[in-house]
């Protein structure tokens, strides 16, 4: 049978992915690695974000509801493993992979509260005024220990291009129809709901790969947010 993948070219964008990979630089500015760090991402996709982190040493759950988003992490992780272990007996990055709806009661791999819990795209696909949307951010709250972080990435509401996205057919089993990104003002008040403290929010800008802190009430921003594909929210566990 023909082979769909060729190793090498499956290695060459997996180099693409990790190291061309600006929303994982981001995150790793905003919450750095630590060696005895561990994270949990809630609705992991393809595990590439949370496998950022593994490789820099931490200890990292990815949870998803979707069984072939997870055999994609898990083919990411041993890719990831053979490239990177100088020895066969080297464990390579600690990835724990999670079958489980985020809602849901799930075994967690540690019972101290993770320092980082995180997620991109997740929110934003239950509509405005679904219970999920504030859900799924006081969960990632509730998971995290005191003093860790939460961090949100999703689209940015405000952005003409993801207006005009609205309703295009970029779908997964159990997306809803319509996706209804976070404007500034509303993932600021889901993090103050959430009990976080130290809120911040940032655009990302995907042209020109930077952050920017939104100062809600500024009357100028230094770059137009309508260009910001990225909008992002953090906030500190008290
Ligand atoms: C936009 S994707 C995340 C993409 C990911 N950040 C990446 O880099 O590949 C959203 C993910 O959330 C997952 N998801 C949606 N609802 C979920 C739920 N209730 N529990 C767990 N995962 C969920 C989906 O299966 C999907 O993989």
């Amino acid at each position: 049978m023909k082979k769909l993948i060729s190793t090498a070219n499956l290695y060459r964008d997996l180099g693409y992915i990790l190291m061309g990979n600006f929303v994982a630089d981001t995150l790793l500015k905003l919450c750095p690695v630590r060696r005895d760090m561990t994270v949990i991402e809630l609705g992991s996709g393809s595990g590439k974000l949370g496998i950022a982190y593994a490789l820099g040493g931490a200890t990292v759950q990815l949870v998803d509801i979707d069984e072939n988003a997870l055999k994609c992490s898990s083919m990411l992780a041993d890719a990831v493993k053979a490239l990177t272990s100088i020895n066969p007996y080297d464990p390579g990055p600690n990835v724990i992979l999670t079958h489980a709806d985020l809602f849901k009661e799930f075994y967690l791999i540690t019972s101290k509260g993770f320092d980082l819990c995180f997620n991109e795209g997740v929110p934003q696909h239950w509509p405005r005024g679904d219970e999920r949307r504030q859900g799924c951010i006081d969960r990632m709250a509730g998971l995290t220990k005191s003093g860790g972080m939460v961090i949100v990435i999703g689209a940015n509401g405000e952005n003409i291009m993801e207006q005009a996205r609205d309703g295009e057919k970029f779908t997964y089993e159990g997306m809803p129809e319509k996706r209804d990104s976070f404007v500034p003002g509303e993932l600021l008040d889901a993090l103050e709901k959430a009990g976080l403290k130290d809120i911040r929010l940032y655009n990302l800008h995907h042209q020109n790969p930077h952050l920017v802190e939104i100062k809600l009430n500024a009357p100028f921003q230094e770059i137009s947010r309508s260009q910001a594909l990225y909008l992002i929210g953090t906030g500190v566990k008290p």
